[in-house]
């Protein structure tokens, strides 16, 4: 298989303190790649060292079979990047960015010119193209912010946390450009703290945690190593104390209101249970669903135990 990144043994200090500690992976071409964790995981510092920017104390990066260390600038060259502070300049106009970052990679003046054009009009920029920037909104400056990153069409794109606060319009713009590059080929990276976003945009992610590597495997396959998690969400008629449930098959239970959800590894046996107390108690039973673990609960069980 053919990798579009190979990290290997990745460690970075910062003083005495170790922020990343021997983070390997291989991502191949054209996946969808997502690196999640805690605040102060590790993750910007990753992306930071797979993108070029920082050096790492221990370890290799290569992208598209360019090693960052001897071939910086043809590695740098075949990505882009969304970094988690803003990396345009507020003084220039959106199209004056773009056309910048599409100079520093070498683009002729015409494909510079053609390409922000086009970019502009897609990310819904059009009509404010030759505005100062710093008169943008949060989600606007975003925009300009991805239009920079793949102004020179990179096979790999990173992306730190680029939908933090957006609002729905400006996320999805960016989701639905972002998904078309990875249809089209391209690998993509994403570091994001919204889990539901990571379930159904990756084909793969990487859960880190106090700088390790945690976790790393399809959505699915995560949530089915983490059978406990499943659970029962029932709506009774009237609200009920918790205490009542707890058996041993039951392993947390969660009330708000009438309804309650049941965590288990025995959906079949934890339901017995349910329904012997709903007798004793005379209640009625509104709704009944068993869930399967999400990945927020896999996410939420890996952290704690890494704690
Ligand atoms: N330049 C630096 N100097 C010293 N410590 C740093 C530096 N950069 C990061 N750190 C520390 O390294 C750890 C990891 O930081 P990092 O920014 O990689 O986390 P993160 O996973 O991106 O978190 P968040 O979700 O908050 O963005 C933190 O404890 C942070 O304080
Ligand atoms: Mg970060």
């Amino acid at each position: 298989m053919e990798f579009a990144i190979v990290a290997d043994g990745l460690t970075k200090r910062f003083g005495e303190f170790v922020a990343v500690r021997d983070v390997s992976f291989e991502v191949p071409k054209g996946q969808f790649f997502g690196l999640l964790g805690p605040n102060g995981a590790g993750k910007t510092t990753t992306i930071r060292m797979l993108t070029g920017v920082l050096r790492p104390n221990i370890g290799t990066v290569s992208i598209m079979g360019m090693d960052m260390e001897r071939e910086p600038l043809r590695a740098k060259s075949s990505l882009g990047v969304i970094p988690e502070v803003g990396n345009v300049y507020p003084d220039l106009t959106a199209r004056e960015n773009l056309e910048l970052f599409g100079r520093y990679y070498g683009l002729s003046r015409r494909t510079r010119a053609e390409r922000a054009s086009a970019l502009l009009e897609e990310l819904g920029l059009g009509g404010r193209s030759d505005e100062p920037i710093k008169r943008f909104s949060k989600g606007m400056k975003q925009r300009v912010s991805i239009g920079c990153a793949i102004i020179h069409q990179p096979e790999v794109l990173f992306l730190d946390e680029p939908t933090e606060g957006l609002d729905v319009q400006s996320r999805r713009m960016i989701v639905d450009k972002v998904k078309r590059m990875n249809r089209e080929g391209g690998t993509v990276v994403l570091t994001t703290h919204n889990i539901e976003e990571a379930n159904q945009l990756c084909d793969r992610v990487c859960i880190i945690d106090h700088g390790r590597v945690v976790a790393l495997d399809t959505p699915g396959n995560l949530r089915a190593t983490f059978e406990g998690a499943r659970s029962v969400e029932v709506t009774f008629d009237r609200p009920v104390r918790c205490e009542a449930f707890f058996t041993q098959c039951i392993t947390r239970v969660e009330g708000k209101g009438n309804t309650m959800r049941f965590y288990t590894s025995d959906p079949d046996e934890a339901i017995r249970n349910i329904m012997k107390v709903k007798e004793e108690q005379g209640l009625t039973i509104l709704s009944l669903n068993t869930l399967a673990p999400s990945l927020e609960d896999v996410f939420v069980k890996l952290t704690e135990m890494s704690a």
